[in-house]
């Protein structure tokens, strides 16, 4: 199988910004300047009290809506936690699930992030599964061993016909917001690293069909380059996901 048929997905992340009518707006204005771009899925992950005014706004264009986090257990004692049986009443069909700033600021380990991951798909999401090394672990030599181990540990007890709701997101902590960006060549080293562990657990097959992004720091400028790569299938974008024209020039450099 060939990159060609694998599904691109252009995903905006816009982590902790705009109020809903500001979303509303901003979908709509997404919505409007990428119609007609079939070539590639477009997402917008928003933050959990704008999903009603997004999903509203997305309402008959392309445009699909996610969430940002998805709690693993169904209801219970958490507070400030929103379940997968929530998000799919509202009408979310993706969810980010291991974000960095979530492992970073939230102390989320491997552990919750697989917890999660299985509670989304059980409830039918298309999960976005974020990993990717920090800067001391890049320097030290140990990308792939994290980048293979994160994708076990994250990934185990899902199964192979699960995986066809699954996207990876690669995503070099020290490449997020920073301005730096993986090298082509960099992205695609480890998006085919991804691409072999997922062979290792599931067979060629399903390895072939996933779809593996990369995120951090992708921009207008730099997106054409990113997604010409073999294994690079698609973004997630949070920055630039945030302005509407940026985010549509992303998903025309997605359209060849
Ligand atoms: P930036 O595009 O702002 O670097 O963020 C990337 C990201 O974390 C997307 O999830």
């Amino acid at each position: 199988m060939k990159k060609s048929v694998r599904r691109a997905v252009i995903a905006g992340n816009w982590k902790m910004n705009m109020t809903p009518s500001e979303a509303k707006a901003a979908v709509e204005e997404t919505a409007r300047l990428t119609n007609g771009m079939s070539g590639c899925d477009v997402v917008l992950c928003v933050p959990f009290v704008d999903l009603p005014a997004a999903i509203e706004a997305a309402a008959g264009t392309h445009v699909k809506i996610g969430a940002q986090n998805v709690h693993f257990a169904e209801k219970g004692a958490f507070t400030g936690e929103v379940s997968a049986k929530m998000l799919a009443e509202v009408g979310a069909e993706y969810v980010i699930v291991g974000h960095s700033e979530r492992r970073q600021y939230f102390g989320e380990t491997d552990e919750t992030v697989n917890l999660r991951t299985k509670a989304a798909l059980a409830a039918g999401f298309k999960v976005i599964l974020c990993l990717g090394e920090v800067l001391e672990q890049r320097k030290a030599g140990i990308t792939s061993e994290i980048v293979s181990m994160q994708t076990k540990l994250d990934l185990a007890g899902v199964s192979a016909e699960e995986m066809a709701n699954v996207i990876i997101a690669y995503e070099p902590v020290w490449a997020i917001g920073t301005g730096l960006t993986a090298t082509p060549d960099q992205a695609e080293e480890v998006c085919a690293l991804i691409r072999r562990t997922l062979a290792s657990l599931y067979g060629d097959t399903v390895a072939e069909a996933t779809t593996i992004q990369y995120g951090g720091s992708m921009n207008d400028a730099n997106a054409a380059e990113l997604l010409s790569k073999e294994n690079v299938d698609g973004g997630l974008i949070g920055g630039a996901s945030l302005v509407p024209a940026k985010f549509t020039k992303i998903v025309e450099a997605a359209q060849a």
